[in-house]
This record gives C-alpha cells, structure tokens and sequence, in this order.
C-alpha cells in the first residue's frame, strides 16, 4: 500500500468518488504544505507540479545547456523521465527524481529558483508537463498544486482552491526555507524577487498563474497550516 495513504471513512464525496483537488496559487502561499496534508488527510496522492518544473530546471543547470535555447530545452525536457515518490517519512517532502537523478534537495536551492520562472514560461516545456500532469491524475484521488492546475492541467477538477498571502509573509516564509537549508538570503530582495516571479508567472502566455473562475480564494497570511487544511478538507466533504 502506498506508504502516504490512509483509509478516511467519514468523507461525503461525490459517490464515493475519489477527488480531484486543484490548488493553485503564488509561491510561498503554502500550496506544497497544505496540498500534501490535504492529500494526507484524504489518502490521496500528492502531485507537486513546481517540483516537476524544478526538475526540468536542474536537468538543464546539469546539462548545461543554454535555457534561451528553446529547441534543445524542448528536446531535452520532452525526453525526461520526471518521477515524484512520496516520502517514507509521511510528513516529509515528496522525493523528486529526473533521468534516475534524486534531486529532491537540489531542485530547492536558488540557481534552480532563479532558472525555474523564465523556463516555465516555454510553450513546449508547459505543453510536455501538462500532459504528465494529466496522465497523473486520470484516476482521481490526486491534490496537485501549482500556478495553471484549475485553468489548464485540470479544469474539471472537483474542488479548486486558490491560496493567497502577501509577498512580505511570503518572502518571510522562503527566508525560514532557505535558513534552513543553510542558506542565507536579503528579505528585501526575496520580496522584490516575489513580486517578479509574480508578474513573470502571471503574465506569460501559456498557463499564467490565474484564479479560475469557480476557484475558492484562501488567504492565508494569518492562518495557521492546520487551519487552511481543515477548511479544504471541510469543502472536499460538501462536493
Ligand atoms: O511552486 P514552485 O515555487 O515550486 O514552482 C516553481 C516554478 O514553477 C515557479 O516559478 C512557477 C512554475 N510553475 C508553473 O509555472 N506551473 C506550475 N503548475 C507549477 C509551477
């Protein structure tokens, strides 16, 4: 049995159905931690979208390859063999692997931050993540977060959730990441780089971050995770 899963009885889903739960939002909303307790909670799987992306950025950092080269990206990419396994350890991160490579601490660290944003706004790498996307929650029973879930990877999806928080909290929250990591970082410059990722991420052309129109907003700047968990679980039970 999948080691992340667990059997919820008291869930008034659709026919017993299981979900397809969409969140999306901007970076550092608390998308990643509240999707996969959610998913816990509900014995789902856990898809972390941005991972995938982080992945195909450390394939091409790797590689070395030029990231404006838009051809030999998307020949690179659309071969990758991009693999999310759920931790042994319930609580901790998704392992993420790209070509058999664990990349589930590197694809965090800031070379791949910086590299992630302008990369994710080539059609050709979208179009090829979707698709994954797509295969990977055809059966249902998946919480996938990221920016296009609820637009584009998953516009049927059951329940949508958009998670909202400003750029200081936000930029709060990724300085404790990277502390933790051993990295240091300039709050002011990760909230003027927050507020460029925003915009790059909201304004490309193919899958920009957008609230879908049937999404349910979450701002979570004062909220504990515990609390943004059990308010989607409580949606999920009236689906
Ligand atoms: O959620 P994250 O910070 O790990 O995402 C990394 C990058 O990938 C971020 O710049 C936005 C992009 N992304 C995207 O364009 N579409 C998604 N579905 C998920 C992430």
């Amino acid at each position: 049995m999948h080691p992340a899963r667990k059997i919820v009885v008291n869930q008034s889903l659709r026919a017993g159905k299981p979900l397809i739960i969409a969140i999306d939002g901007p970076a550092g909303a608390g998308k990643s931690t509240v999707a996969r307790k959610v998913a816990q909670e509900l014995g789902y799987l856990y898809i972390d979208t941005g991972a995938m992306y982080r992945a195909a950025a450390w394939l091409i950092l790797q590689k070395n390859i030029d990231p404006n080269d838009q051809t030999t990206v998307a020949a690179l990419i659309s071969t990758a063999k991009i693999e999310l396994r759920q931790a042994k350890d319930i609580d901790g991160p998704i392992s993420v692997l790209i070509n058999g490579h664990e990349v589930t601490a590197a694809i965090r660290k800031q070379a791949v931050t910086h590299l992630v944003s302008p990369l994710a706004t080539q059609p050709a790498v979208r179009q090829y993540m979707v698709k994954q996307q797509q295969q990977m929650a055809a059966s249902g029973g998946v919480v996938m977060d990221g920016r296009d879930i609820g637009t584009v990877v998953l516009p049927e999806a059951d329940l949508k959730i958009f998670l909202t928080a400003t750029p200081e909290v936000r930029a709060k929250r990724r300085w404790h990441d990277l502390a933790n990591q051993g990295e240091q970082a300039d709050i002011n410059i990760l909230i003027t780089e927050i507020r460029q990722r925003d915009e790059r991420d909201s304004t490309r052309a193919v899958g920009p971050l957008k609230l879908a129109d049937d999404a349910i907003t979450i701002d979570t700047d004062s909220s504990t995770i515990d609390s943004v968990v059990a308010t989607i679980i409580n949606y999920c039970q009236q689906v």
